[in-house]
């Protein structure tokens, strides 16, 4: 049985100070986790959802109940076209960024179209193009973890429906440089779409490498670029995310989706979660305090980490990954991986600092391994 208190008594973690505002506006809530395992599996926000998106869910929740959910969708393709600076045509709501990319596997590929994906990356539009009979062209990240996009190029042909980009990459967390993905889109051949899925947008700071190609668009017909609420805004319960593309592609997009798949209180909690700066800021700024502090405990143990860019951390075991997870998982503490290429690395969501506290101790069960201090 995965039930039980995560140990009040976990030995203490070396905190870094906290240098964000109105943090306690997102402390995790008194009896948080007091049941189930510890979820670093999933890459959630582990602290809390957005309190604006929260009160409207009480507020109007109810009142959206008994409707089918059309006028809150427009009202937030509305905002998101608003804030994108294009038009709400442009905008295709999915019952979370996972049903977008199901819609894109739908739209682009199939028998005798080809999808190019790099490895490790993001698993589900492979597996959807593959049930749709797909072939799934996997490439290997570079020994920098980015794209290889001159491989992926050099694996593109006039039969490549889709290519899949995840920037930052899950589970790596690393970044593909901006420049390259210009330069890469400018060489595609105009038969493929590209879909690059930026879920973990908002956890990226300060790199010059970095651009998102929704805040800096480039002029490219066949470009899908794909967003999650479930991550900073803290809404993975409610399923909901987005795409922007052009109106052709969005109207293709939008052909694959199943109808009012948003529910109405998701949409009026994304609107307000979009108007949450603060929640977005300090989650983020959270989220960079947590990455460090992971990272001083990973290299007083003297592990490896792969420098991240997102709200979890690759960390390398020095074993076998697998034995690692279920270790963990015997001590109720969820972990990802293994990973194709990455056989020794588990990839840990970062959680809140008692979760991060049960995870050290919990590490500290392993036993000893040559050269790594527990
Ligand atoms: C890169 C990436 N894209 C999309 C998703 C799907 O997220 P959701 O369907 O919750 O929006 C995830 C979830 O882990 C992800 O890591």
């Amino acid at each position: 049985m995965l039930l039980r208190q995560v140990g009040a008594g976990a030995a203490a973690g070396v905190g870094l100070p906290r240098t964000s505002l109105l943090l306690s506006a997102i402390e995790p809530s008194p009896g948080e986790h007091a049941e189930g395992p510890v979820r670093l599996h999933l890459n959630e926000n582990a602290w809390s959802a957005s309190p604006k998106a929260t009160s409207a869910i009480r507020d109007g929740g109810a009142t959206a109940a008994n409707r089918y959910p059309g006028a809150q969708e427009e009202s937030l393709r509305s905002r998101l076209a608003d804030l994108h600076a294009v038009s709400p045509g442009q905008v295709v709501l999915g019952c979370g960024s996972s049903e977008i990319l199901r819609m894109a596997a739908t739209a682009f590929s199939g028998s005798g179209r080809k999808v190019i994906v790099a490895l490790p990356t993001f698993e589900s539009i492979s597996d959807a193009a593959r049930r749709a009979g797909t072939e799934v062209v996997s490439v290997p990240l570079r020994s920098d973890h980015a794209h290889d996009l001159d491989e992926m190029l050099a694996r593109t042909g006039a039969d490549t429906g889709l290519v899949y980009v995840c920037n930052p990459n899950n589970p790596t967390g690393s970044l593909t440089r901006r420049r390259d993905l210009e330069r890469f889109l400018q060489r595609l051949p105009t038969t493929a779409y590209v879909l690059m899925d930026e879920a973990y947008h908002h956890y990226v700071s300060g790199s010059s490498e970095y651009g998102s190609f929704l805040d800096h668009p480039v002029d490219n017909p066949r470009l899908v670029v794909v967003r999650s609420f479930s991550t900073i805004h803290g809404l993975a319960g409610l399923r909901i995310g987005y795409a922007v593309a052009s109106a052709d592609t969005a109207r293709l997009l939008a052909a694959c989706r199943v109808p009012d798949s948003v529910s109405g209180v998701a949409a009026m909690a994304a609107i307000a979660a979009l108007d949450d700066t603060v929640h977005v800021r300090t989650s983020a700024s959270r989220n960079a305090d947590d990455r460090q502090e992971f990272c001083n405990q990973a290299n007083a143990r003297m592990l490896r980490t792969i420098d991240s860019h997102a709200n979890f951390v690759m960390l390398n075991t020095g074993r076998p990954a697998v034995s690692i997870i279920d270790h963990f998982a015997t001590n109720r503490v969820l972990v990802a991986g293994p990973f194709h290429g990455y056989e020794k690395y588990i990839r840990v969501s970062l959680g809140t600092p008692a979760e991060m506290r049960e995870f050290w101790r919990v590490w500290g069960l392993l036993p000893l391994v040559h050269g790594m201090t527990m």
